[in-house]
């Protein structure tokens, strides 16, 4: 199947950012190792980092053209804040895993809303880069369910 992994702002800097948070690996290790795992599993699988909100929202229109399976998002600092990029993936019904690098639950309050967790087929957060490996074998169990 076609997956698509969609980081958000910020997550260029993964590595040096916030290692407390975000831990010491970089955003090309998690591209590698999804990467290994997508081919292993049978996949194809396309990797995009964006600060910018409009080319996330530009970034799900392209899956939904390219007929992309499955769609697993670490919208950043835009999983708080952004409608936009909700009404993408609601108008594209392309199903979608929500990750997230640190427990955003354990942080500032503002960090424990969510405008993308209750359409999602489900949230992992907390587990650092394991987060991006576990949501793609979720993505695999849940497309075969759907064959
Ligand atoms: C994040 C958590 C967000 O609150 C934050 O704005 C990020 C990264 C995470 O992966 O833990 O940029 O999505």
């Amino acid at each position: 199947a076609k997956i698509t992994i969609l980081n958000g702002p910020n997550l260029n800097l993964l590595g040096v950012r916030e290692p407390g948070h975000y831990g010491n690996k970089t955003l090309a290790d998690i591209q590698k190792s999804t990467e290994t795992l997508a081919t292993q599993s049978g996949h194809s699988l396309n990797f995009y980092q964006n600060n910018a909100e409009h080319e996330i929202v530009e970034l799900i229109h392209q899956a939904f053209a390219e007929q992309v399976d499955f769609i697993i998002i670490n919208p950043a600092a835009f999983t708080h804040t952004s409608v936009a990029i909700r009404d993408a993936l609601l108008a594209t019904k392309i199903p979608f895993i929500e990750v997230h690098l640190s427990n955003v639950h354990a942080r500032e309050s503002f960090r424990k809303h969510s405008y993308f967790s209750d359409i999602a087929e489900g949230v992992i957060c907390g587990l650092g880069a394991t987060g991006y490996e576990l949501a793609l074998q979720a993505a695999h169990q849940i497309l075969l369910e759907r064959k």
